[in-house]
């Protein structure tokens, strides 16, 4: 089941330079994690109830890398808080939409997360995540 917007995540090409912008506002850095599958850094900066995700590339074949280059920075996806991934990705194949895995995996934090198609959700990337200390197999 899907609860609040646990965060929006940010192209940005220096985590660096862009948490100034989010710092000015008084927020705050909490993390930072390298995500090697995704060839992302992450910086999660809390905003109320959500959080503002920034994401910088660690290499050229990032695909945030890939959308900095056709984009630029900017809003990359909205994600979706869910108490159950696997339930909420079997639903939408269920019902025909498009998801970029074949199953859920690991996320920033220990989530477990999948993307659900830009195609699939009327030009919006969508990312369901359950948050928790799970371990990738
Ligand atoms: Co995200």
């Amino acid at each position: 089941m899907i609860g609040k917007i646990d965060h929006v995540g940010l192209a940005v090409r220096s985590i660096e330079e862009a948490r100034r912008f989010w710092e000015a506002l008084g927020l705050r850095v909490t993390e930072i994690e390298e995500v090697p599958a995704e060839g992302v850094r992450v910086a999660m900066i809390p905003c109320g109830e959500s959080r503002i995700e920034l994401l910088e590339p660690t290499g050229e074949d990032s695909p945030v890398a890939r959308f900095l280059e056709r984009r630029g920075e900017g809003i990359h996806h909205v994600c979706l808080g869910s108490d159950d991934v696997a339930a909420d990705d079997g639903a939408l194949r269920r019902a025909g939409y498009e998801v970029l895995r074949p199953e859920p995996t690991a996320g920033a934090g220990g989530s477990k997360v999948q993307f659900v198609h830009p195609r699939s959700a009327h030009g919006v990337l969508v990312e369901l995540s359950e948050p928790g200390s799970w371990e990738a197999e």
